[in-house]
């Protein structure tokens, strides 16, 4: 058993609590009834989701006073941000006993990566490639959120992105669509449990439909190109995935994609999400995005971005009031059908029936109990376990797991000490709670004299106290390098068009490394950053991401091999930014290699990845041997058996994600030069083999052409890969047949 048994008590507990069958059931008579009693006001209140009283750093001149007044009048349906559970309390009483037909509010948040005990950031956790304990994480952030008054979340992002430069790639799980779709599944059935009945449980909601990890550039919020094929095969399997996994919500993203506004799109949102992928849940727009029609230039005013919005089957404007503004007068003028409002409506009051809002309005917000149910010792546990996990060993000399014979050890760096390594987007997350680096590692390593220098600066490249550093570095028998981004230099809004570790902190590392004590990094990072230099020039690299709560004891286990990393990278990390976009799934140009002048290839720098995609090292080494596969023919209808054998051949026990990859060899439009298709973890002994097997089907094998315009599977060659990375691995052919 890979975790202790307490873990899963915990959990069974609170998920028995009020079991519910996944099937929400059908409210239809109910809703039939409310919608023929309201107002084309109270249908456009349901329409609109305003920021919560309280909410001081945006809006559009909402006091709390107005707030009050809509809720009472029926105005609004949910309420984003909306203070504490106090708050929601009797904004709730508010709704039900002073609104007209009582009907109750969603209370909608970002819960991405923890409510109150805040765990790894998105892209972190994706790299512990572990969806059992990924759900945990969100089940747990469910329980700490419902607690709150909350019922809906916005999240988890399944934003597929291949460029580092986008802030928010730290949202998402990485540039994999297959393990995005595995994590973006997981994260679903940890909000939403068993059934949105059950008091622990939130509305999931899958965003940014679509494209939004493919701006140009790496710019937050620009424009989108690209083909057919690569929406179908790179963009869309996490959210066809999170349908299938019963998503209530489904937010529209800010970009555009083939020149029209995603939240204005209706061949993607009634065509593909509604109609293709049968979703019929709620579609929101994102923060405003349907007033920026008019800035896309896609609608001349108010009026045609409502229209276009709703024609594209958007339910909940978020923030902006077109919906509240025009809906009445486009019905008055007859350019509107009641008949649109009236499905939107509907498909909003099934969530509210489905939550037991209309029967315990209350549910959600647990007054009483708030402080036992966030932040518990158990809670905490996990957010450790999963940090310990998420973090990846990207070079190692020999120097860790650190040696009891290190009686010296010195921390330096703005990361030192530092709370502030909980991430953007880290909801009611209190950084006081954090457990720094220096705590961690003074209680690991009670017996070892530890000091610390937390300097360095993020934003400028401001003198150092030089000679401090030196002489703490010269004094120790081992250096931590505690480098990194601030975590405002990533997530929304937070683009870089460079990829270094930024402002003086590099000088901080060049000091050590002139001292020669032995240093390893620890980096701290909501995306790959190009830190060549430093696999050059230090003895091990440890990534931490924004590890959450937890974090420093998590580093502090795996920098004394009381946890040896199994973490494996689900981004690549360029050697420059001037290789990106690069990922591993790419396609081979006509002229691959490098050997010839005429090459695709760069003339500076080599043209692959400093670490590439799947890559993460271990205290232990494993060595793959004897891949085989069942049959060289694979029929339609069959399958075929590729099975591994995987040695641990070092001297401790160690986990390993082992990797399949396949290629389909030539196609009706090329294909990539390899594709993730499944991933396994084995925990092996020192000297333990074992083989790990795959079943590979036609399933595995389909893409979408745009030369068929449907979703193929051809038959031919294809070349099954099987090892540690996806640079790494052991490989055989097959042929399908029909
Ligand atoms: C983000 C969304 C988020 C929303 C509400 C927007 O700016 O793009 O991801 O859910 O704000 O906070």
């Amino acid at each position: 058993m890979r975790y202790p048994l307490w873990m899963f008590l915990v959990g069974l507990v609170c998920l028995s609590c009020n079991p519910q069958p996944k099937n929400e059931g059908h409210y239809d008579l109910q809703i039939d009834s409310l919608i023929q009693e309201m107002t084309t006001y109270e249908k456009v209140g349901q329409l609109y989701q305003c920021l919560g009283r309280g909410h001081a750093r945006v809006g559009d001149g909402e006091k709390a006073r107005d707030l009050i007044e809509l809720v009472k009048a029926g105005g609004v349906g949910s309420i984003l941000v909306p203070g504490d559970v106090h708050d929601v309390a009797e904004m709730q009483r508010m709704a039900v006993e002073e609104s007209r037909l009582g009907i109750p509010l969603f209370f909608n948040y970002d819960v991405i990566h923890g409510f109150k005990t805040i765990f790894p950031v998105p892209l972190a956790m994706s790299c512990s490639w572990d969806a059992t304990l990924v759900q945990r994480a969100h089940e747990i952030a469910a329980i700490e959120a419902a607690s709150a008054g909350i019922s809906y979340n916005h999240g988890p992002m399944a934003d597929v992105s291949r460029d580092p430069r986008w802030g928010r790639v730290m949202e998402g799980n990485g540039e994999d669509p297959h393990l995005s779709s595995v994590m973006t599944q997981a994260a679903i059935r940890g909000f939403q449990g068993p059934g949105l009945h059950d008091s622990h449980t939130i509305i999931a909601c899958v965003k940014h439909f679509i494209g939004y990890g493919a701006v140009e550039g790496g710019r937050d919020y620009n424009t989108v190109d690209f083909g057919e094929e690569t929406l179908r095969n790179i963009h869309l399997p996490p959210f066809l995935a999170a349908i299938d996994e019963g998503v209530g919500s489904v937010m529209t993203s800010f970009n555009v994609v083939g020149s029209v506004p995603t939240v204005a799109h209706e061949p993607l949102l009634r065509e593909v999400l509604r109609g293709e992928l049968g979703f019929e849940g709620i579609v929101i727009s994102d923060f405003g995005s349907i007033g920026e029609l008019i800035k896309h230039g896609y609608a001349r005013d108010a009026t045609q971005a409502t229209l276009q919005a709703l024609q594209g089957t958007v339910d909940i404007e978020m923030q902006s009031r077109n919906y509240h503004e025009t809906i009445q007068q486009l019905i008055d003028a007859g350019q509107l059908d009641v008949a649109i409002i009236d499905a939107a409506v509907r498909r909003i009051l099934q969530k509210k029936f489905e939550l037991g809002l209309f029967e315990n309005p209350y549910r959600f917000a647990a007054v009483e109990q708030i402080d036992s149910l966030t932040l518990s010792i158990p809670h905490r546990a996990v957010a450790k376990e999963i940090a310990k996990r998420s973090m990846v060993l990207l070079k190692n000399e020999g120097l860790l797991p650190i040696s009891d014979k290190i009686e010296r050890i010195a921390i330096v760096g703005p990361f030192a000490n530092s709370q502030d390594i909980l991430g953007r987007w880290s909801a009611k997350g209190d950084t006081s709670e954090a457990v720094t680096l220096l705590a961690g590692m003074q209680k690991q390593f009670s017996g070892a004299q530890i000091t610390w220098l937390g300097v360095g600066d993020f934003w400028k490249n401001a003198p150092l106290p030089e000679k401090k550093i030196k002489e703490l570095s010269e004094s120790a028998d081992l250096v931590i390098l505690a480098l990194g981004e601030p975590k405002e230099m990533s997530a929304e809004a937070a683009s870089r068009a460079t990829l270094t570790i930024p402002g003086n902190q590099n000088r901080i590392a060049e000091i050590v490394e002139e001292t020669s004590t032995p240093a390893v990094l620890i980096l701290f990072n909501g995306r790959p950053l190009t830190i060549g230099w430093y696999q050059e020039n230090v003895d091990a690299i440890l990534d931490v991401w924004f590890p959450g709560t937890e974090g420093g004891n998590a580093i502090a286990e795996v920098l004394a091999g009381e946890y040896n990393p199994s973490g494996k990278l689900t981004m690549t990390f360029p050697r420059h930014v001037g290789q990106v976009p690069l990922y591993y799934n790419h396609y081979s140009t006509g002229r691959p290699g490098t050997s010839s002048r005429y090459s695709s290839k760069y003339i500076d720098i080599p043209n692959g990845p400093l670490y590439p995609f799947g890559f993460g090292l271990s205290y232990t080494d494993f060595e793959y041997s004897d891949l085989k596969l069942s049959k060289e023919e694979l029929m339609l209808t069959g399958h075929i058996e590729a099975s591994v054998t995987v040695t641990n051949t070092g001297n401790v026990a160690g986990e390993e994600i082992v990797q399949l990859y396949i290629r389909d060899l030539v196609g009706e439009i090329v294909r990539p030069v390899k594709e993730l298709k499944g991933f396994k973890m084995v925990n092996l002994k020192a000297g333990e083999s074992e083989t790990v097997t795959f079943s590979i089907g036609s399933e595995l094998l389909k893409y979408w052409s745009p030369v068929s315009h449907d979703y193929i599977v051809e038959p031919g060659q294809f070349t099954v890969m099987i090892g540690t990375s996806s640079a790494a691995y052991l490989e055989r052919n097959f042929e399908l047949t029909d």
